[in-house]
């Protein structure tokens, strides 16, 4: 598709907002949104890490890609303790990444390309470094925005309560004054306390600050963590980081935090154009993640059941069907991903590259939107064997390198040459790239009929093209019998066949092979489906 088709597109989707039919265009309900994670995409200025010119200079690699939008990590100033997830001034872009008029451009640019932009809010806590946070250390009378509690024990040594941090270690650090405040992750990050009025009217200001800069819509950071059960009851058990997601927690999915999100949708819903908001949120349930997507709160949930399915096709066809099965219950499409800048690559969590592109394919036929992380077009595995002291995840260090993976999935892209950094910008880059990435780069696969980057441009383009693809108002997702250890399911004049086995399988054909993640044999009549593969029917 070119350009101009998708700026029509767009077009057409934001008239359509903005004469006040916004259900009806619904750009997002089968969105294909592309994850850069601004730090290892491009760099502009030979620092060794990306920002935002680098961004808006290889969008059109985006643009060819065939995706519908940007996700950009956070970019606003911070000391980075947590790649950015640190938050000093929401309404400024942190020098490291450029400055407003960057953002600008690179906003006007994208939306010139068709592409929507998507940024990061992080509201669950700031930087240590925020002026509130400062205040607050300074005077004890400025920390109701936070958490500040005496501790327990004969002199207060013990933290308030139990909870952990999901970085590992107590939830809770001491002052020297005594007193003791909440971070839910690093120190760095001191929880707010959305009881306190300033805290929710400043979020509006923040929202309203990027909505007018023009973006299309938020990431909204840990939606599920920024209120906290009355009391802060403890949790009684240890193990804590094993619970998150699977059991309701004092600090996690807390009813009160979809009152915030009935605000923020109020919000985005007064701005033209189909302004939209995406929930991190981890709740145990498919069917308590889908009280987050209810028609007044937020319009995505990143769906991680999906993203923690092993390669097992009982698993697979249950996550779907229960996933389908609960986000139709609050009449919202489901949201799939398989990688992000938090997991290890899917690549590498699967075992192979043949399996990563049979789970794309996968995923790209399901019905609703999907999330493409940076470098999974590219087939990039996790890298495995950073030396600890480069390595900047907070976690590592708190877990004493028992955890601290999520270096592994941030390696800056190749994107052109044979040596590092393989085109990333002028300078280095702030993990080192193994060697051997430039088979894998960009410039590398372009034009390659069996690369995986041509794979996901054909998969993209033809999810445009077929609506039996993606949009779930083409109609129902139809399982069909199929070998042992194959998925098969049907959609309107669309077919997904998906081989789990490590050997071939053959099988009546359900139509007109259209796409392959490996190629295929068929005469018509019967197919063999290779190992480990993905293919996409005509019918
Ligand atoms: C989210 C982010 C992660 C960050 C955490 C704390 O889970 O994706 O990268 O560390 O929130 O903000």
């Amino acid at each position: 598709m070119t350009h101009e088709l998708i700026a029509s597109r767009l077009a057409s989707a934001s008239s359509n907002a903005t004469s006040g039919n916004a259900t009806a265009s619904g750009w997002w309900r089968d969105a294909v949104i592309y994850q850069v994670y601004v730090r290892s995409f491009a760099d502009s200025d030979g620092d060794g890490v990306g920002d935002l010119r680098g961004v808006r200079e290889r969008l059109p690699h985006l643009a060819r890609l065939g995706v519908d939008a940007v996700w950009l990590t956070p970019f606003y100033v911070s000391p980075q303790a947590d790649g950015g997830y640190d938050v000093a001034d929401y309404r400024a872009v942190d020098p490291l990444f450029g400055d407003l008029s960057d953002a600008d451009a690179l906003v006007a640019a994208a939306h010139a390309l068709g592409l929507r932009v998507i940024v990061d809010v992080v509201p669950n806590h700031t930087s240590a470094e925020h002026p509130w946070f400062r205040a607050a250390l300074r005077d004890p009378a400025a920390r109701a925005r936070y958490h500040f509690h005496p501790g327990r024990g004969p002199s207060g040594e013990l933290p308030p309560n139990d909870w952990e941090s999901v970085f590992g270690g107590p939830a809770w650090t001491r002052l020297p004054d005594g007193d003791w405040y909440l971070h839910l992750f690093a120190p760095e990050q001191p929880d707010l306390n959305w009881e306190h009025p300033e805290v929710s009217e400043e979020f509006d200001s923040v929202l309203r600050f990027w909505l007018d800069l023009g973006i299309d819509g938020f990431r909204v950071d840990v939606a599920h963590g920024m209120v906290k059960a009355p009391g802060l009851p403890d949790i009684g058990h240890g193990a804590q980081a094993t619970l998150i997601g699977t059991e309701p927690l004092p600090f996690f999915d807390q009813e009160g935090v979809h009152e915030i999100h009935r605000s923020w949708r109020r919000l985005l819903d007064s701005y033209p154009g189909e302004r939209i908001g995406v929930a991190e949120a981890w709740a145990p349930t498919s069917e308590r993640l889908a009280l987050y997507i209810r028609p007044d709160e937020l319009h995505q949930a990143f769906n991680f059941r999906f993203l923690n399915c092993p390669w097992d096709p009982a698993a697979m066809r249950t996550v779907i069907d229960e996933s389908l099965a609960a986000t139709a219950s609050v009449d919202a499409p489901t949201t799939w991903v398989l990688s992000n800048h938090d997991v290890v690559r899917h690549r590498t969590r699967y075992g192979s590259l043949d399996r990563a592109r049979a789970a794309a394919l996968l995923m790209l036929a399901l019905p609703g939107s999907a999330y493409v992380y940076q470098g999974e077009e590219l087939g990039l595995p996790e890298v495995t064997d950073l030396p600890d002291d480069a390595r900047r995840d907070p976690a590592f260090h708190r877990t004493a390198g028992q955890d601290g993976l999520r270096d592994g999935c941030r390696v800056p892209l190749p994107w052109a040459g044979a040596e590092p950094p393989y085109g990333f910008g002028p300078g280095g880059t702030w993990l080192p790239q193994p060697a051997g990435w430039g088979d894998l780069s960009v410039a590398a696969q372009t034009g390659d009929p069996h690369s995986t980057l041509e794979l996901y441009r054909a998969a993209l383009e033809l999810r445009r093209a077929m609506p039996g693809l993606g949009a779930p108002e083409a109609g129902p997702l139809t399982w069909q019998s199929a070998p042992e250890d194959v998925l098969l399911f049907t959609r309107p004049g669309f077919a997904c066949t998906l081989n789990t086995r490590p050997t071939p399988v053959e099988l009546p054909a359900p139509g007109r092979p259209v796409l392959s993640s490996a190629p295929v044999e068929t005469d018509g009549r019967t197919v063999r489906l290779p190992p480990d593969s993905c293919t996409w029917w005509a019918m």
